[in-house]
C-alpha cells in the first residue's frame, strides 16, 4: 500500500500520509506529497487541499535513518516549494507532534489548523542540526524572529494553544473532528489570495531590534555551551530578517550542510537511536505482560528516597514512604514539599499540582504499610548488612507478586536478592542524585530477575520521565564502575605534579559540567570519612581534618565565596605537596593532553571490560548512562562513541603510552579497525 493516498471530498483534495510509526518524511512520503499537489493542480474540480496524517501523529520530521545516505526522490525543500507555490489553498491538519520537517511541511502550507493536544516544534538542534527545508526562513516570516528564536535554537516544541497565540496555527479545531474541521476551514479559504509563509513580513522585528539575538545568546549561554547547532540556528533566524527569502534559504542550506557533515551531529544522531535502543532488552519480548504498578513504596526518606518518591508523585502514582523515626520522616516529607513549592514559585507547577502530588503521598513509620505496594524501592544506608535485614523484612511483609528494588550504588543485587524467597522479583533501580532531576535510571538485572519484572521497570521508567539502561551486577554497575578509573587517575596526577584545578578544567573544557574535585566538593569531601581528625592516612583524611568538608562548609579542595565561586586554595596545594613528598613522587608539569587522555581513556577501557563481561547489552547503552547520569557532553556522543571517533587504535596507543591497562576486547577491536558502535 502507498504511504500517501488522496481522497476527493467534493472540491477539496485530502492528501493523507500513513507511514508508521511517526510518519517520518522518507523518500516515498515526499514523492507522495509532490504527486498529491500535482493531482490537485491538474484537477479542475479541486479548489483547495488538506494535508493530514493517519496514525498517532502528523509528520514527526525527516526520516533520520536516511541521513548520511544519498538522497532518493525529491528533496523535502523542493517538495515544499512546489507545495507552497500552489495557487489553490493548502491547509495542514495537525495532530500529535509536528516536528522538524513536519513543522516545515505545516509552514509551507498556506494555513494550519491543529487539535488542542498537538505539539509543534523544530527539534533539529537536538540532532546537532538546524531545519533544512526552509524552516528557519519561513517560521520568522510567520511568527517573528523573537518568537522563532526559542523554537529553532532550543528545539523544544510548543503547544497548539501557544502556536495559535503566536500566529503559527490559524485555528484550533475539535480534538475528534480534525479531518472534517480542516476540510471546512479549507473551503473558507477558497477564492481568497493564497497566503505564503515565504512572503510573510513578521521577521521585521529582528531587523528593528537586532539586540534580541545577543540577549538570547547571553540568556542561554550556559545551556548552549559547547554546542555548534544553536549558534547556527541563531544566525539562520537573523538571516531571515536581513536577507531576501531566496538568499536566506541559501544561507540555511550552507549552515545545515556544515552541521550535517560535522562530528557533533553524527554524535547526537547516534545518541537519538542509542536512547531508544536502550529500552530494548535482548531476549525479552517487548509485548510481555507487565506487572501493574498502582502504588509504590519507598524505604528511607533521605537524599535519595525523597527524590525518588517525587518521580512517582509527579506522574500521579501514589507513594507510601517509610522511615525509622518521626523526625527523619518529617524532614524527608518537608523537603519534598519544599521542592515542589519552589517549582511552583518558578511557575513550572500550579499550587493545585503541588497539593495533588502531596495528596497522594502517605508518610509512615511502619513497614506494614508497604504490604499492598506493587513495587518497593529501598533507599536506606549503603551497607550490605542493613540492606539484607531490610530485604528479609520486606519479603515477609510486602504482598507476593510485588517487586522489591534497591537503589544501592555499588552493592551486589544478587546477594541482596538471596535473602528473600522471591529473588526473581528483586532488581536494582539506581537513581542519580538529585533523583527528581537527573534523567538516568540504571536498571540492574540480577541473575534471577524475571523478564516481566525487568520489562515492567523499563516501561515504568518512561512513565516517570527517566532514560533507562540495563546493567548487569558488578561493583558500581555501568556508571560508577567507569567513574572509578577516572578518579584514580585524577588522584594520581595531582600527586605527580598536576594542579587539581587543571584536572577539573580539562574536563570542563571537554564539556563536562564539573571536574572530579569540584564534584567531590559538591558531594561532600567527608562522605565515608572515618571522622577521626588524628588519623591522617589519605589526602581526604587530611582535608577533612582541616575542616575542608566541601561546598557545604565553604571550603573543600577549593575555597568558595557567597556565590559559590571557587578559587584554588594554597592550603590544599600545600597539603597535596606534603603527601607527594612523603610518597617520594617526582613532580613534573603534566600537559592538558596527558590529563585528558589519562582521565578519559581508562574509562573507555573500563567500558570495553563491561562489554566484554556482558554487563552492558551494547556499547550505546554505556553512552546513554554517561550522558544522562554524569554530564558527559552529548555532542561527543558518549564515551564509547567518542572513542570510535578518536579511533580505537589511538585510544590503545594512549593507554600504552601512559602505562595503563588495555583490555582484550579493546585491543582486538583496535587491531581490526573496528568500532564499538556499528
Ligand atoms: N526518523 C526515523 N525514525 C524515527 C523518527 C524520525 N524522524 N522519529 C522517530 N523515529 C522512530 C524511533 O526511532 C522509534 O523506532 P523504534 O520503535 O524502532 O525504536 C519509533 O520511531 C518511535 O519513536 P519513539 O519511541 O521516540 O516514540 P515516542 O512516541 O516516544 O515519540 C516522537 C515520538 C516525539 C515523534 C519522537 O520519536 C521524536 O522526537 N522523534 C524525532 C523528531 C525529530 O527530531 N524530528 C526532526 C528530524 S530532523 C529534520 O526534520 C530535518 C529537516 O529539517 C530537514
Ligand atoms: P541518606 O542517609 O540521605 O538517607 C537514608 C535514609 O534511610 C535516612 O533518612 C535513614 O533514616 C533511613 N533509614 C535507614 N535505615 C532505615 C530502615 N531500616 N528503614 C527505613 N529507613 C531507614 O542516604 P542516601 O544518600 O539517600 O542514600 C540511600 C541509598 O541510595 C544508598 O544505598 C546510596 O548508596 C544510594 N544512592 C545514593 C546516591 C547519592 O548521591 N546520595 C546516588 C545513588 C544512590
Amino acid at each position: 500500500m502507498s504511504v500517501v493516498t488522496t481522497e476527493k471530498q467534493d472540491n477539496v483534495l485530502v492528501i493523507i500520509a500513513d507511514n508508521p510509526p511517526v510518519n517520518a518524511l522518507g523518500a516515498a512520503v515526499r514523492q507522495g506529497l509532490v504527486d498529491g499537489i500535482d493531482q490537485a493542480l491538474s484537477d479542475d474540480d479541486i479548489e483547495a487541499v488538506v494535508i493530514r496524517c493517519d496514525g498517532r501523529t502528523f509528520f514527526a520530521g525527516a526520516d533520520i535513518t536516511e541521513f548520511g545516505k544519498p538522497m532518493k526522490g525529491p528533496s523535502l525543500a523542493d517538495a515544499l516549494d512546489q507545495l507552497e507555490a500552489s495557487n489553490k489553498p493548502v491547509v495542514a491538519a495537525i495532530h500529535g507532534t509536528a516536528l522538524g520537517g513536519g513543522c516545515e511541511v505545516a509552514l509551507a502550507c498556506h494555513y494550519r489548523v491543529a487539535v488542542p493536544s498537538a505539539k509543534i516544534g523544530l527539534p533539529e538542534v537536538k540532532l546537532g542540526l538546524i531545519p533544512g527545508a526552509a524552516g528557519t526562513q519561513r517560521l520568522p516570516r510567520v511568527v517573528g524572529a523573537e518568537a522563532a528564536l526559542p523554537m529553532v535554537v532550543t528545539g523544544n516544541p510548543i503547544s497548539a494553544t501557544k502556536a495559535h497565540a503566536i500566529g503559527l496555527v490559524d485555528k484550533i479545531v475539535g480534538e475528534d473532528s480534525l479531518a472534517d474541521d480542516a476540510i471546512a476551514f479549507a473551503r473558507e479559504q477558497i477564492g481568497k489570495p493564497v497566503r505564503r509563509s515565504s512572503e510573510g513580513t513578521a521577521n521585521r522585528d529582528g531587523v528593528e531590534n537586532p539586540a534580541i539575538f545577543d540577549e538570547f545568546r547571553q540568556k542561554n549561554a550556559r545551556k548552549l555551551r559547547g554546542f555548534e547547532a544553536p549558534e547556527a540556528a541563531i544566525q539562520a533566524v537573523k538571516a531571515a530578517g536581513e536577507l531576501s527569502y531566496a538568499e536566506g534559504v541559501k544561507k540555511e542550506r550552507e549552515l545545515f550542510t556544515r552541521l550535517m557533515t560535522g562530528t557533533q551531529s553524527a554524535a547526537m544522531r547516534h545518541y537519538f537511536f542509542a536512547e531508544r535502543a536502550a529500552n530494548k532488552i535482548d531476549g525479552i519480548d517487548p509485548k510481555i505482560d507487565l506487572i501493574p504498578i498502582n502504588r509504590v513504596g519507598i524505604l528511607g526518606a533521605g537524599t535519595m528516597g525523597g527524590g525518588i518518591a517525587m518521580n512517582f508523585l509527579s506522574a500521579g502514582i501514589p507513594v507510601t514512604i517509610v522511615e525509622l523515626k518521626e523526625d527523619a520522616l518529617d524532614r524527608g516529607v518537608g523537603v519534598i514539599r519544599k521542592n515542589y513549592e519552589n517549582t511552583a514559585k518558578r511557575g513550572r507547577m500550579t499550587e493545585q499540582q503541588v497539593e495533588d502530588a502531596m495528596g497522594i503521598l502517605t508518610p509512615s513509620l511502619s513497614y506494614d504499610d508497604l504490604a499492598d505496594c506493587d513495587l518497593v524501592i529501598e533507599a536506606v544506608f549503603e551497607n550490605m548488612d542493613v540492606k539484607k535485614q531490610v530485604f528479609s523484612k520486606l519479603d515477609a511483609i510486602v504482598k507476593q507478586g510485588a517487586i522489591l528494588a534497591s537503589n544501592t550504588s555499588y552493592l551486589n543485587i544478587d546477594e541482596i536478592a538471596a535473602v528473600t524467597k522471591r529473588p526473581e522479583y528483586v532488581l536494582g533501580l539506581h537513581f542519580f542524585s538529585p533523583a527528581n532531576v537527573m534523567k538516568l535510571l540504571e536498571i540492574v538485572r540480577g541473575e534471577k530477575t524475571a523478564d516481566d519484572v525487568l520489562m515492567t521497570a523499563m516501561k515504568l521508567s518512561k512513565k516517570i520521565g527517566k532514560v533507562a539502561a540495563v546493567s548487569g551486577v558488578c561493583p558500581g554497575f555501568i556508571g560508577n564502575r567507569m567513574l572509578s578509573p577516572r578518579q584514580e587517575q585524577a588522584n594520581q596526577m595531582i600527586m605527580e605534579g598536576a594542579n587539581y584545578w587543571e584536572v577539573d578544567d580539562v574536563l570542563l573544557e571537554f564539556g563536562f559540567p564539573m571536574g572530579p574535585f569540584q564534584m567531590s566538593d559538591l558531594a561532600g569531601v567527608d562522605i565515608g570519612w572515618h571522622r577521626d581528625p588524628e588519623r591522617i592516612e589519605t589526602l581526604r583524611d587530611a582535608l577533612c581534618a582541616a575542616g575542608r568538608w566541601g561546598q557545604k562548609v565553604g571550603k573543600g579542595f577549593y575555597d568558595y565565596d557567597e556565590a559559590r565561586n571557587r578559587t584554588p586554595s594554597d592550603e590544599v596545594k600545600q597539603i597535596i605537596a606534603e603527601f607527594a613528598a612523603k610518597a617520594g613522587n617526582e613532580q613534573r608539569v603534566i600537559s592538558k593532553e596527558e590529563i585528558r587522555e589519562r582521565l578519559l581513556y581508562p574509562m573507555v577501557n573500563e567500558g570495553a571490560k563491561i562489554l566484554e563481561e556482558g554487563m552492558a547489552q551494547r556499547a550505546s547503552d554505556i553512552d546513554v548512562v554517561w550522558i544522562n547520569g554524569y554530564g558527559w557532553p552529548l555532542y561527543t556522543g558518549g564515551p564509547m562513541f567518542w572513542a570510535d571517533t578518536m579511533g580505537l587504535d589511538t585510544v590503545v596507543a594512549g593507554l600504552e603510552q601512559h602505562g595503563l591497562p588495555v583490555t582484550e576486547l579493546l585491543r582486538d577491536k583496535a587491531s581490526k579497525g573496528e568500532k564499538f558502535n556499528g
